[in-house]
């Protein structure tokens, strides 16, 4: 049974249903993803033992806690990773992409940003075990939180989110013998790799209905102002704001993230590799950039007394 199909069914129900637990015999990835995109709030393996489910079931039976800013952040984490598994799986079968699902994931996207909490979002993603998957929230958390820090005007925020949600959506008609190459890519897999915005830009383009600046950063994030990124070379004032933008988040997200060639770097680390990247990106950019994430990681330093920041300090300021 497709998803779509699943969707149909639970929506002809004649009740509503606001929680679900979803029991799955195979729990990988692939049908935890599922399972999002059908409004799980929950996922258990099948044969979870009875102890545990009921008490899992107790939890959803509590009144929901309006003033519970996790719970509402965890929907809203919820709510995006369903639509990027729609929008992804959409791209995959060569379908258009559900402008539902954009706006959803949007909508929550900046809820989450106007929350402030971006250190619980990034714990959320580094628990999500598509990669693919996790760069994208990835990327889509620390773009609404910047555009929210940038104080953009509503629909601005919205143009960034969208973007850093669909920004790599080209990956998803990359082979995934390359996506998922544990290893570093030859340089003809590199190639093949490198052709992923411009894909995902003509997906867009034959679709129909994005914002010029949309599309502008599925193409151009790979450029850098020097002249030395890809596809196009583009350097200067031929990259717009919201690429530089974008661009700033998906640099940041590659060094923080782990990779199975690559440690990942801790926020302060990663943030004096921007720093160290010169003028290959907007310097006026990476420095309130440095506002968003540091302020998070100095929020964790309160949390956990660890001394993240100290290699960064002195290049930061
Ligand atoms: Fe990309
Ligand atoms: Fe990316």
């Amino acid at each position: 049974m497709s998803i779509e199909t699943a969707r149909a069914a639970l929506a002809t129900l004649g009740f509503s249903i606001s929680r679900r637990i979803f029991l799955l015999r195979d729990m990988s990835s692939r049908c935890q993803i599922q399972a999002n995109a059908l409004g799980a709030t929950d996922i258990l393996p099948a044969d979870v033992p009875a102890v545990v489910l009921l008490e899992r079931i107790g939890l959803l039976l509590a009144p929901p806690d309006q003033s519970d800013s996790a719970a509402a952040l965890g929907r809203r984490f919820v709510a995006a990773s369903a639509a990027l598994s729609d929008l992804m799986g959409a791209a995959e079968a060569g379908a258009g992409l559900p402008v539902r699902a954009i706006e959803d994931s949007v909508t929550a996207l900046n809820r989450a940003a106007d929350g402030g909490d971006l250190n619980a979002w990034l714990d959320m993603v580094w628990r999500h075990d598509d990669a693919t998957y996790q760069h994208c929230l990835l990327v889509s958390g620390l773009a609404a939180a910047f555009a929210q820090r940038l104080g953009f005007r509503e629909a601005d925020r919205r143009l960034i989110a969208e973007a850093a949600v669909l920004h790599d959506i080209g990956k998803a008609r990359i082979p995934l013998d390359i996506l998922r190459k544990p290893t570093g890519l030859s340089a003809a897999e590199r190639e093949v790799m490198r052709r992923h915005p411009g894909i995902g830009h003509d997906m867009l383009v034959a679709q129909g209905g994005f914002a010029p600046a949309v599309l502008a950063a599925v193409l151009s994030h790979h450029e850098y102002l020097d002249g030395s990124g890809y596809p196009q070379g583009l350097s200067g004032s031929d990259i717009p704001d919201p690429v530089r933008i974008i661009t700033i988040c998906d640099v940041y997200a590659a060094l923080i993230e782990r990779r199975s060639y690559k440690p990942p770097l801790p926020p302060g680390e990663a943030y004096a590799a921007l720093v160290a990247m010169g003028g290959k990106l907007d310097r006026d950019l990476v420095r309130v950039f440095g506002e968003v994430v540091l302020d998070a990681a100095i929020m964790r330093l309160g949390q956990y007394g660890r001394p993240v920041l100290k290699r960064a300090a002195g290049q930061v300021a």
